[in-house]
């Protein structure tokens, strides 16, 4: 428990108003990141919720999932895998198609990268209508991986994210460190 610690991630995220577009309030964790005992503080907190879940992997979507997901997983011993836009990984790959605040993309992860029946803990920085992390998913379970956690920097509570990966999976243990109403 890092007490007061924990309060002050918050505070190291920047808004910036209409970024990428008209109407987007973006939430810039670079402040946070460039704070290296924040940074450490926030990796190990997801770390525990990591270890909690019992994951064996961890999966995260490029770009900002790497941040979160690869310390994620040398602090806990987990393997990754990273998720990429379409077309960007070299191997035989499977792929989800997804929509987001802002756009739309294909996501994908390469076939081997997962084993029938591993725990995969599910990593990104931002939790917002759930469109990424709902497309890392399918990958996931399309390799016949078991999804037993997600966990994030922030949540934007208004776009009901949380709820679409709850649909999902019933009852998947979700973890953010910041929310926004
Ligand atoms: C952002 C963010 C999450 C996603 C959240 O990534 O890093 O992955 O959007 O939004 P959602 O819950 O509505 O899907 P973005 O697609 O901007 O890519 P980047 O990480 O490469 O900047
Ligand atoms: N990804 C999706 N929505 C976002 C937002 N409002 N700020 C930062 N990243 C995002």
């Amino acid at each position: 428990d890092f007490g007061e610690g924990i309060m002050r991630f918050r505070e190291m995220i920047r808004d910036i108003p209409d970024f990428p577009k008209k109407g987007i309030l973006f939430r810039d964790i670079t402040p946070l990141l460039a704070n290296g005992l924040l940074y450490q503080q926030s990796i190990q907190t997801l770390a525990e919720f990591c270890n909690q879940c019992q994951a064996q992997m961890v999966v995260g979507p490029e770009a900002r999932g790497y941040v979160i997901g690869a310390p994620l997983a040398v602090v806990t011993g987990c393997g990754f895998a990273p998720v990429r836009k379409k077309g960007k990984l070299p191997y035989k790959t499977r792929s989800a198609s997804y929509a987001l605040e802002y756009g739309e993309d294909t996501l994908e992860i390469h076939e081997d990268a997962i084993m029938q029946g591993q725990r995969v803990l599910v990593a990104d920085d931002l939790l917002a209508t759930g469109g990424t992390m709902s497309a890392t998913i399918d990958l996931v379970q399309q390799l016949g991986g078991i999804v037993v956690g997600a966990a994030f920097l922030i949540e934007l509570k208004e776009l009901g994210g949380r709820q679409v990966l709850l649909d999902k999976i019933p009852q998947l243990p979700i973890q953010t460190l910041v929310q926004y109403d």
